[in-house]
């Protein structure tokens, strides 16, 4: 894995917008996988800087969702459907259409899940997922001891997430029990995987996560398993790494043009 250290939250944001623009460039109609929570606004923040600079445009672009939760109807303010629609579709005055998403509101979950991969299947996959850290390793809404091959499915979040979660919701009890989640191994198909950690609080996860073993408890040590992983932290969240200076050295010695 490419681990990046950037000063704050607003510089991994742009260097993360500016990996996105160098796929988009490349491939004006690349399929985008995206995050939703605090961790991803600075990069939709430095995104919309390109954007309204004229230095990229992605009305060619598809995305897809990570997860949703179960229970929300699709338009609820906290749904990630929502999410993305504000934070990016209003946002870029992009088409609704060119969101693929699993249909959590579906009477079959498991044929919802079945649709969602086939879609992305037919997509010819994914070409960048961005990815948010869960302070118990998840990525998507894979918990702790998710299988490192699994697919998507309906998972049920643990009570850390759900108390990290509730500051979205006005009570603990509003947040749902059960979401669906791309699997493990449905994200490690992505071509490129960009993991993002902002803030102290996630600090020991990112430590297990880039420096531990592989382990289906950090299921974010997963990326490990991926041939083009690139790990963008804060200063904070990436202060208890003991690489943490080799790290820095090898990205300020590495030639601008190779991208990330
Ligand atoms: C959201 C998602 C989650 C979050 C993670 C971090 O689509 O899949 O894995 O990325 O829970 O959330 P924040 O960024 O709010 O700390």
């Amino acid at each position: 894995m490419e681990v990046i250290i950037a000063a704050d939250g607003a510089s991994v944001g742009r260097i993360v917008a500016g990996a996105i623009a160098a796929v988009v460039r490349r491939k004006p109609r690349a399929l985008l996988g995206l995050a939703t929570g605090s961790t991803i606004l600075p990069v939709y923040d430095a995104l919309e800087e390109q954007v309204r600079e004229k230095k990229l445009g992605l009305e060619q672009c598809r995305f897809c969702l990570l997860d949703e939760y179960v229970g929300l109807p699709m338009r609820h303010p906290q749904s990630y459907w929502s999410f993305i629609q504000r934070e990016v579709i209003d946002r870029f005055r992009l088409s609704s259409e060119a969101v693929i998403y699993p249909d959590a509101t579906s009477t079959d979950l498991p044929l919802a899940c079945e649709n969602f991969e086939r879609e992305i299947r037919d997509a010819k996959g994914v070409d960048l997922q961005l990815l948010g850290l869960g302070r118990d390793g998840h990525i998507g809404f894979n918990e702790p001891c998710s299988s490192l091959a699994s697919r998507t499915r309906i998972k049920t979040l643990t009570a850390q997430t759900r108390t990290d979660n509730a500051r979205f919701f006005p009570r603990l009890a509003d947040v749902p029990h059960h979401v669906i989640t791309q699997g493990i191994g449905t994200i490690l198909e992505a071509r490129h995987l960009i993991l993002i950690a902002i803030g102290s609080a996630k600090a020991d996860t990112v430590r297990l996560t880039v420096e531990g073993p592989v382990s289906s408890f950090i299921p974010a040590s997963a990326l490990q398993l991926h041939p083009h992983a690139t790990v963008v932290l804060d200063e904070a969240a990436a202060s208890k790494l003991s690489l943490g200076q080799y790290f820095r050295d090898a990205y300020a010695l590495k030639p601008r043009r190779q991208g990330i």
